[in-house]
């Protein structure tokens, strides 16, 4: 490969998977476009990567949320932009209180309203799954976590969806950079709300747990706490969604496989596992080079940015035979959807139990899913790929 090669070309956003074999065959650490990032498209190099925050910094990428045209974006203060030391002890706090607690509070009321969510899907009937069945799960337990009543969902979504752009925003784009503003605004004074109420009367929720998790008698300062909210809503619901159209699409495509399913539910975790190695949501993951090093037998400056290809590393051929395969019975777990190491994802076990139980309540009543009317469409972004649009019919004979 001679040229550099755009990441965002619309016939590579269409099928990423091609350009990322060829990279990990030709250029496992290369230049792209846009922005001459370094994608490193090899498993064994996104792990080193993973593995060696004092080389490769997540703290490094914090710019990227302090543009001259926000002065206070809250997700620049969260831990997912921070390294050791810090990361760590911020780590250890927000893991208090997001331990398996979450997940035995939130399970009963995430496997009723799974089924709510499958009982009211239209039968035979074309809908956009995106808005019918994927996010009506992981928009109620993001709500929940950030203390926003479901009242207020609607304009949860709203923030969500203007802030997923924020990294991809233009110079000259002042009306997008508007609504991101007013949007961080907007969401900032009702998380602030929240925190309040909760400080005067603590429940039963996530946000009093975080007012009161404490290491060596530290608390979470204000900023923190904003920081780690802001986080919630960029890293908790557009990867769940992803993942939930991504496996209505693959039972559309694949009725076999949907029939096993329903025979047997037991295989669904199995086969969440694969679907997040095969067409997981996170594409790539960004450091900066902290120190000139060698990677994957190639030179990197310092101050290089790296896009890692979370997407092409989970079909390195290299870690897994025949990769492009959907294969049920591969051997696992295959834990690199989520990252490695110091920022493994904290919510890899809650977005596991969501995934779950809303397929388990589609697969209990839905034996098909035929396409709908009018074709798909995708996102368009170098860190996540999903379908923002899904017309799918749901059939019970
Ligand atoms: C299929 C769903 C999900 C996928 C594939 C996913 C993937 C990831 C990945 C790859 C990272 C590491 C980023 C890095 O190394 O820079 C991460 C971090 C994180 N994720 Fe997730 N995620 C998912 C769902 C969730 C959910 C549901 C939550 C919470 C509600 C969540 C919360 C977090 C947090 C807080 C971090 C930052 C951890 C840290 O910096 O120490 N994620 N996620």
């Amino acid at each position: 490969m001679s040229s550099r090669v755009n990441l965002l070309a619309p016939e590579v956003r269409m099928n990423p998977y091609p350009l990322y074999a060829e990279l990990r065959r030709n250029a496992p650490v290369s230049q792209v476009d846009p922005g001459g990032l370094w994608a490193v498209a090899r498993y064994a190099d996104v792990l080193t990567v993973m593995k060696n925050p004092q080389l490769f910094s997540s703290e490094g990428i914090r710019r990227t949320y302090r543009p001259e045209w926000i002065s206070d974006y809250p997700m620049a203060d969260s831990m997912l932009v921070m390294d050791p030391p810090h990361h760590t002890r911020l780590r250890a706090l927000v893991s208090r209180a997001f331990g398996t607690s979450v997940l035995t509070r939130l399970e009963p009321r995430v496997r009723e309203l799974a089924q709510q969510v499958t009982a009211a899907l239209p039968q035979d009937r074309s809908v956009d799954f995106v808005d019918e069945f994927s996010i009506r799960v992981p928009i109620a337990v993001l709500g929940d976590l950030v203390g926003i009543p479901p009242s207020l969902h609607a304009r949860l979504k709203r923030w969500a969806e203007v802030m997923t752009q924020f990294t991809s925003v233009r110079p000259e784009d002042t009306e997008l950079q508007e609504r991101l503003r007013a949007a961080v605004a907007d969401a900032r004074a009702h998380f602030e709300e929240v925190v309040e109420e909760r400080r005067r009367a603590p429940r039963e929720d996530l946000v009093s747990d975080l007012l009161r998790a404490r290491v060596d008698g530290e608390a979470l300062t204000p900023t923190d706490l904003m920081g780690f909210m802001f986080l919630l809503l960029i890293g908790g619901l557009e990867t769940t969604v992803h993942l939930l159209s991504s496996c209505a699409l693959k039972f559309q495509e694949d009725p076999a496989l949907m029939a096993r399913l329903r025979a047997e539910p037991a295989l669904i975790p199995r086969f969440i596992d694969e679907m997040l190695r095969h067409s997981g949501p996170v594409h790539g993951v960004v450091r900066l080079v902290t120190d000139e090093v060698e990677l994957g037998g190639v030179h990197v400056p310092q101050g290089a940015r790296l896009l890692l290809l979370m997407a092409s590393a989970n079909r390195d051929e290299a870690h897994f035979p025949d990769p492009d395969r959907f294969d049920l019975d591969r051997p696992g777990p295959q834990n690199l959807p989520f990252g490695h190491g110091a920022h493994f994802c904290l919510g890899a076990q809650l977005a596991r139990m969501e995934s779950r139980l809303a397929l388990e309540a589609l697969l209990a009543r839905f034996s098909r899913l035929t396409l709908g009317e009018e074709p798909a469409r995708w996102n368009i972004s170098l860190v996540m790929r999903g379908p923002t649009l899904l017309p799918l019919a749901a059939h019970t004979d």
